[in-house]
């Protein structure tokens, strides 16, 4: 049977409702995705659920995620408040590195969240952690987390990835084997490349999108999007994404 994991990444939700934003209301977006998420055997929020990190837009994110009878892990980007999506976001435990597991499947969420900064962040401790829980664990494993472990080839956004991009990349190197992909967010556009026998895959925003392989931070438009995984057995069998007006 096929399981299909949905990562939906970049709400930017606010505080203040019906409030466009970067061209969209940011809610409206997320609303237009919610016959994907019943599609969805899990679903991976892989950060900047909220843009302000206001209690009342988390509390938004938390009813709407109540009408959908699926297992959800959170996971926090540089404009979240982890210490808030806990307490706000039902079952949601955004700490420095969480699991979850299905079937043959192990899911594993990476905090790259660090407060004051645009940047992504992991300690030599969560690395440790990743390194033990792919060493230890058997069938295959999909990374996720909000920034981006490789450059993405456009300048801009590539000054704001993971600082730690070396060290991970050779904690995934030494567990490629065990690895079906390395998923992100932070990029706001559709991304995927083999590197060192990994595959990574960047994931467009539900509130806008941003031209890839560009220097400049150009917004391409407003399409709401998500990415998909279909997972059968122990292999990846596929990951595309998904746009609202092509379903
Ligand atoms: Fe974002």
């Amino acid at each position: 049977m096929t399981l299909k994991i949905l990562q939906i990444s970049d709400c930017h939700l606010l505080e203040s409702l019906q409030q466009s934003h970067y061209g969209a209301v940011p809610e409206e977006q997320l609303e237009k995705l919610s016959s994907i998420v019943e599609q969805a055997d899990y679903v991976i929020f892989t950060g900047d659920l909220v843009h302000d990190a206001s209690i009342s837009a988390y509390q938004w994110l938390a009813r709407w995620c109540e009408g959908f009878d699926v297992p959800i892990m959170f996971i926090a980007g540089n404009h979240d408040s982890p210490k808030i999506m806990e307490q706000e976001l039902p079952g949601c435990e955004a700490t420095d590195i969480q699991v979850y597991n299905v079937k043959d499947w192990q899911f594993i969420g990476l905090n790259s969240h660090k407060d004051n900064t645009t940047s992504g962040f992991v300690s030599e401790a969560q690395l440790a952690a990743l390194d033990n829980m792919l060493r230890k664990g058997s069938g295959k494993s999909l990374v996720f987390l909000h920034h981006q472990p490789v450059n993405v080839r456009s300048s801009g956004i590539d000054k704001q990835g993971l600082l730690q991009q070396k060290n991970i990349q050779k904690v995934f190197e030494v567990h490629k084997e065990r690895i079906g992909g390395v998923f992100f967010g932070h990029i706001h556009h559709e991304w995927e490349m083999q590197f060192k026998g990994v595959n990574y895959y960047g994931c467009p925003s539900t509130l806008y999108q941003t031209k890839g392989d560009c220097d400049d931070y150009i917004i391409t438009g407003n399409l709401p999007s998500c990415r998909m995984i279909e997972l059968d057995g122990n292999k990846t069998l596929a990951s595309y994404c998904v746009y609202h007006e092509v379903t």
